[in-house]
């Protein structure tokens, strides 16, 4: 791993640093929103850059979750093209920082004052070796399930709050004819629901140790086993269609009522109010059973390229101060379902989800119950990542059990560790 890891760092840095070739003014920004509700985000801030005369080159890389994108950056910088903006998270921001090849953020950072509006632990990831390098733009919740109003109201339902209730809701809905659960099976959708399931069933101290710490007693554990069970339960409420569906595929069930409910984070919500639903009218989210004191928290940012062109510099410098500008912030906010990731932005135009978002944000930073999503690259290191993610889809589609499961977990997270 550490081999491959610093020959791309060598050839990487080697062909960014012999041929930057941005064009004046342009901003050429790669990112992976392209769903409804996502395209409908990032527009706002082209929109905002155009207003100010810089040129936007829109390079989307469709794909939830981001891994077609990443293949992408990756073989775009190592053949000496980067774009001049990307949308990369988490511990991959440390490692395009480590090669060298980003522009520092920090002279916007000071003259905008964002040590004093983004919170420290956001912070913390957008900074190498004491600078910012990238500029986050939201805070998703992942714990989220979706449900459709009406599907639970026809069939004299409330709102599950335990696994249990969950099982007996999906049951009774499964004998309607419909497709209770609406799931993408999608390696990274199916560890969204693992990872959530992990909060759910084990609860904080023990979705801490497992899939932050990595901690091998917590991934062979009775209750990882359980964990294990309970994803696999969801899959006989599930259809046949469901491999390879795209989340927001998976959104529009649940919005058309073919589906009663899905597991997803809240960009799952920009996809209900691309078409036009309202929260407590058309649907409603809630806190996956047992999560109520959780926030599995996910945020989204962009790294830039180091450039040598004036326009172009001016161009990053002013796209990363409109991110975490207030304007931009509610804007691009309400259109993704995410909430603000800078201390103050009005809550007032936000939904009564987002608004139930923003407390939980702030009580769970004080309880601990803030934690990084796994799924969403916020919690262990790509490799570790990988061996899960490889771990759950394996699991979820074939006849595995769910003890053999947690056995290969541990198996694959410690030679991923290594
Ligand atoms: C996440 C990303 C979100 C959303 C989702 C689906 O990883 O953080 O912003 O876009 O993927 O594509």
């Amino acid at each position: 791993m550490r081999k491959n890891g610093a020959l791309l760092v060598s050839i990487v840095a080697a062909a960014i640093f012999f041929t930057s070739n941005a064009i004046a003014g342009k901003v050429e920004v790669l990112h992976w929103w392209t769903s409804g509700g996502e395209a409908a985000a990032v527009q706002e801030l082209q929109k905002m850059l155009e207003k100010e005369g810089h040129d936007w080159q829109d390079f989307a890389v469709a794909g939830g979750g981001g891994s077609a994108a990443m293949t992408t950056l990756k073989s775009r910088a190592v053949s000496g093209n980067p774009p001049t903006a990307a949308q990369v998270k988490g511990p991959q921001i440390q490692e395009w920082a480590e090669l060298g090849v980003l522009t520092s953020l920090d002279s916007v950072a000071k003259a905008e004052g964002w040590d004093n509006s983004v919170p420290g632990v956001v912070a913390r990831v957008m900074k190498y070796e004491g600078s910012w390098v990238a500029v986050p733009v939201n805070v998703h919740r992942v714990n989220w399930m979706w449900m459709n109003k009406a599907v639970f109201a026809d069939n004299n339902l409330s709102y599950p709050k335990t696994w249990d209730d969950f099982f007996a809701a999906m049951e009774t809905l499964k004998k309607t004819g419909i497709t209770p659960i609406a799931w993408g099976g999608q390696d990274w959708q199916e560890a969204t629901v693992w990872e959530i399931v992990v909060a759910g069933v084990g609860g904080n101290d023990f979705y801490q140790k497992a899939l932050v710490q990595a901690d091998i007693d917590a991934l062979k554990s009775d209750t990882m086993v359980e964990c294990f069970e309970v994803m696999k339960k969801m899959k006989q409420y599930t259809d046949a269609s469901a491999p390879g569906r795209d989340w927001n595929l998976a959104t529009g069930m649940v919005i058309k009522g073919e589906s009663a409910v899905q597991f997803m984070g809240d960009w799952a919500k920009g996809e209900f109010t691309a078409a036009g639903k309202t929260p407590g009218v058309d649907y409603d989210a809630v806190p996956a059973p047992g999560t109520d004191d959780a926030f599995l928290f996910n945020v989204d940012s962009f790294i830039m390229f180091d450039v040598k062109d004036k326009e172009a510099k001016k161009a990053q410098s002013a796209m990363a101060r409109l991110i975490l500008s207030p304007e931009f912030q509610t804007v691009f906010n309400l259109n993704k379902g995410s909430i603000p990731v800078r201390s103050g932005v009005a809550a007032k135009p936000f939904d009564a989800v987002a608004v139930a978002s923003m407390k939980d944000f702030a009580d769970t930073a004080k309880s601990g119950g803030l934690m990084p999503s796994m799924a969403h690259e916020m919690a262990v290191s790509p490799a570790v990542r990988g061996a899960m993610f490889d771990v759950v889809t394996n699991f979820y589609n074939s006849n595995m059990s769910a003890a053999e499961a947690a056995k290969k977990l541990v198996a694959a997270v410690e030679e991923a560790g290594m």
